[in-house]
C-alpha cells in the first residue's frame, strides 16, 4: 500500500497516513527481546521488525509461543499491530513532512468483535 500510495500522497501540500491500530500492540508482546527492539524508536528498522515477525511465525509452528514469551491472547493480532506500530515510526522518521500516525478506535462493537 505504501509503495502505491506514498507518490500520490506527495502531490498533497498536506500528506497524511493514519494507520488503524490497537493499543494492546506494545504494551502486550512480553517477549522481552521483541520488546526491546520495538521500543527502541531511534534504531528501528524494517530489517528488525520482519526479523521479530520471522521470529515469532517460527516459534509459532513450533508450539513455542508461550515458552518463548509471546502473548497466548489474541497473539497474532498483537504482534501485527505492534509491528505496525513500529512500521509507521519508521514511515513517519522516512517521510518527515508527512502527518503519519497510528490510531486506536478503542474497544468498540463491529462485526469483528461481537461484544
Ligand atoms: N473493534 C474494536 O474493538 C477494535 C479495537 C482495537 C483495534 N481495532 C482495529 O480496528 C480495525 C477495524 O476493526 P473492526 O472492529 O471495525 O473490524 P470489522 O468490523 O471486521 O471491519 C473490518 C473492515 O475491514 C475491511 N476489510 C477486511 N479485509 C479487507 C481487505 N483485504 N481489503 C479491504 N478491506 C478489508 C472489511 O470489509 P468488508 O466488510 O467488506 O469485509 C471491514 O469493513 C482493525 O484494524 C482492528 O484491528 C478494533
Amino acid at each position: 500500500m505504501r509503495e502505491a500510495l506514498i507518490p500520490l500522497l506527495q502531490l498533497s501540500d498536506s500528506p497524511r497516513i493514519v494507520n488503524v491500530s490497537s493499543s494492546g500492540g506494545l504494551k502486550n508482546v512480553s517477549n522481552e527481546w521483541a520488546t526491546a527492539i520495538l521500543s527502541d524508536a531511534e534504531n528501528l528498522t524494517q530489517e528488525k521488525v520482519d526479523e521479530i515477525l520471522s521470529q515469532y511465525l517460527k516459534d509459532y509452528k513450533e508450539g513455542s509461543l508461550e515458552t518463548k514469551g509471546w502473548p497466548a491472547y489474541f497473539s497474532a493480532c498483537t504482534l501485527s499491530k505492534a509491528a505496525m506500530n513500529a512500521y509507521t515510526r519508521i514511515l513517519a522518521k522516512k517521510y518527515s513532512g508527512f502527518c503519519i500516525n497510528c490510531v486506536c478506535p478503542g474497544f468498540v462493537k463491529t462485526d469483528r468483535y461481537k461484544l
